[in-house]
């Protein structure tokens, strides 16, 4: 008879969560209740937000209990639904764990994904180009970050799922891109398959100076993904007026206490630059004023997405520990057994 696994968070992890902080349960498929619906999980996203969720530190999201299942974004098919919201073969997206079956709330699910938008496209998307990472990228660029046509945006983690989309965008409104990324194989995708006008490994030992020579006069926009010795680099390149959007901070797997650094205030005086966070949570209310140009453009090709695709939940406990090694080419995403 078939089971669900589970995946459940084991112990507290110190910094980096590795695969001995979870452990695989099998567990009966449950069956839903009134008002509830039972869905398949097609894939299982993989969030560098993880390692915060599993903090004990406050984050914007309550931390994940030991012993319960972990959070995470997921894409299913509802198989079961006794709520007249939601029918049966509707694919669906949600915060639905890391498990092969899910009973949810009907209220538990974020969004159905309609063909308008994900016709003929994986419904994997969901979970990063046409999902949060999509939404993160179409927004944090364009309404805190503002490019203007001619302007030089650098964005790190360049090679990765928001930093990739982030670049194309860029380019969309006329910019000029620089991507940062770990590695020359990384540095090659920036420019090769997300078309970034220059591209450089923040691992080589001449960093700072290679960055600068691509950089030109000056950096208008910097969208960061990591913060860290690359944004140490990029802060002293700011030109005026420049804008900062802090979307991610990967460089550190902890900030208690907080990492020491150069300090910027100096950058910012001069330059009048502005710094500004960015919370995809804020943004939720805008699906589908991101959704639906991403979309157009990934159908028109003028939008790449590469993903790492691990097939098995068994994959899933070690999964962020390779992220914050940099292990991935693309969107992390675990696949679950085909649908029968
Ligand atoms: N604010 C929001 O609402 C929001 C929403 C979604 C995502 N994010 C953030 O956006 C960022 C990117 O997320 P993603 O899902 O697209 O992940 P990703 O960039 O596809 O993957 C993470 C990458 O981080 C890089 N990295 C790891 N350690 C690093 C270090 N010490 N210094 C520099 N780079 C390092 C690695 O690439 P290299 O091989 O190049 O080192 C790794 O591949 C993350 O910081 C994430 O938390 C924020």
């Amino acid at each position: 008879m078939a089971t669900n696994r589970q995946v459940l968070l084991h112990s507290r992890p110190v910094g980096i969560p590795e695969a001995s902080d979870f452990r695989i349960v099998e567990t009966p498929i449950p069956e839903p209740g009134k008002g509830q619906v039972l869905v398949r999980n097609l894939f299982l996203s993989i969030d560098p937000a993880m390692r915060g969720w599993v903090n004990a530190a406050p984050n914007y999201l309550p931390p994940v209990e030991i012993g319960a299942v972990m959070r995470s974004f997921s894409v299913g098919r509802i198989v079961a639904s006794k709520d007249a919201r939601w029918r049966e073969g509707e694919l669906v997206t949600g915060l639905f764990g890391w498990q092969e079956w899910a009973v949810l709330d009907a209220g538990q699910i974020d969004r159905k994904l309609e063909d308008r938008i994900y016709k003929g496209l994986s419904p994997s998307t969901a979970l990063g180009v046409l999902g949060l990472n999509g939404l993160t990228a179409y927004h944090a660029l364009l309404e805190v970050g503002q490019p203007r046509p001619g302007d030089t945006v650098v964005v790190s983690s360049g090679a990765g799922s928001v930093g990739a989309c982030v670049g194309q965008i860029a380019k969309i409104a006329g910019c000029r891109t620089v991507g940062v990324a770990g590695g020359t194989t990384k540095a090659a995708l920036c420019r090769e398959a997300f078309g970034f006008d220059a591209a450089v490994d923040y691992r080589s030992p001449d960093f700072a100076a290679e960055l600068k020579a691509a950089c030109g006069t000056g950096v208008d926009v910097y969208f960061d993904n990591t913060s860290g010795p690359v944004s140490d680099a990029v802060f002293g390149l700011l030109r005026k007026r420049a804008r900062v959007v802090v979307c991610g901070t990967v460089a550190f797997a902890d900030w208690s206490p907080p990492p020491q650094g150069p300090r910027i205030d100096r950058h910012v005086l001069v330059a009048r630059a502005r710094v500004e966070g960015f919370v995809a949570t804020d943004w939720f209310h805008r699906w589908d004023d991101a959704l639906v140009p991403l979309s157009a453009w990934m159908r028109e090709g003028r939008l790449a997405h590469r993903e790492d695709i691990l097939d098995g939940i068994e994959h899933a406990p070690g999964s962020i520990a390779g992220l914050y090694r940099g292990e991935n080419l693309g969107k992390r995403v675990i696949r679950l057994a085909g649908e029968s």
